[in-house]
């Protein structure tokens, strides 16, 4: 029996438990900081091979959730768990290599004055200092469909979608366990959007990632996740299968939300 991606038999790679996290707020000379809290509560479980959604109105909190996630935000409260192990993102030192997060702006994430070649092999070298270098660098090209001539190309050469592909090899030359993708598809038009995101499906299916993936275009997260969460105000307000938020909202938000959906063009 082929067990389900995100079936509770699968235990998680990661979870999140009562997560908060801040921001400072406005300073004034009489008043004590304020903090803006951008994350509140959070509980979050993902599974290896599932790709789970997070949705909800700009500035709810999704991108602070996987900066977080990665140590990229210092003040926060809760529990944070990898494979069951309690894990501080700000000491990860060691588990730098299992999570890695991809942006939407794939051009300021890659270093305009380094050949993606050589910032693959750098990344290839530093992370697993004993492996055949070329090797696998063809390998991840291979495996993120860039032609091998890319190597010599610096990132403003290439075409928004092959840097995202880029960015997913150079990830993947870590030999992360969680893929935390920010709005990747977000700049990029429709057909190269679906060919990023079926690269994803294949790493979710061969390699058993587990993907954390936020996206503005529900039609996106409906073809896409399996499991949604949905979030308003930092706060998780529905959190569950893709089928059920979509054809059986609970919350009122959620149901406010998939009205605002525009029809697809051409479906
Ligand atoms: N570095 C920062 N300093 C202070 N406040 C911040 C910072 N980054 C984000 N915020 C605030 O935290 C809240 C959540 O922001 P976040 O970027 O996580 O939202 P988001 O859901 O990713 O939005 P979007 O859909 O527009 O990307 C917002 O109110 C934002 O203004
Ligand atoms: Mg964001």
């Amino acid at each position: 029996m082929e067990i389900k991606a995100g079936s509770k038999l699968i235990k998680p790679v990661l979870e999140l438990k009562n997560v908060s996290v801040f921001y400072p707020g406005k300073q004034s000379f009489f008043k004590r900081q304020k903090l803006n809290q951008a994350n509140d509560n959070i509980d979050l479980t993902l599974r290896p091979g599932e790709i789970l959604a997070i949705v909800g109105e700009s500035g709810c909190g999704k991108s602070t959730l996987g900066k977080t996630i990665v140590g990229l935000v210092d003040d926060f409260e809760g529990d944070f768990m990898f494979q069951g192990l309690k894990y501080n993102p700000l000491e990860m030192r060691d588990l730098r290599r299992e999570i890695q997060i991809i942006f939407q702006d794939s051009l300021s994430s890659l270093n305009p004055r380094m050949k993606i070649g050589t910032a693959i092999i750098d990344v290839i070298k530093h992370h697993h200092p004993n492996v055949d270098v070329k090797k696998r660098m063809d390998e991840l090209f291979l495996k993120v469909n860039l032609s091998t001539n890319t190597t010599e190309k610096y990132p403003h050469e290439l075409s928004g979608g092959q840097r995202q592909r880029a960015c997913i090899a150079r990830a993947l030359a870590v030999g992360p366990k969680i893929l935390i993708c920010d709005e990747i598809v977000s700049a990029l038009d429709v057909s190269v959007q679906a060919k990023i995101l079926n690269l994803l499906l294949k790493l979710v299916k061969e390699d058993h990632l587990a993907i954390l993936f936020t996206a503005h275009d529900l039609h996106v997260v409906e073809s896409f996740a399996h499991r949604v969460v949905v979030m308003k105000d930092g706060k998780i307000v529905e959190n569950s299968t893709t089928e059920d938020i979509f054809t059986n909202p609970q919350n009122e938000y959620t149901k406010a939300l998939l009205q605002s959906i525009p029809e697809k063009v051409n479906s």
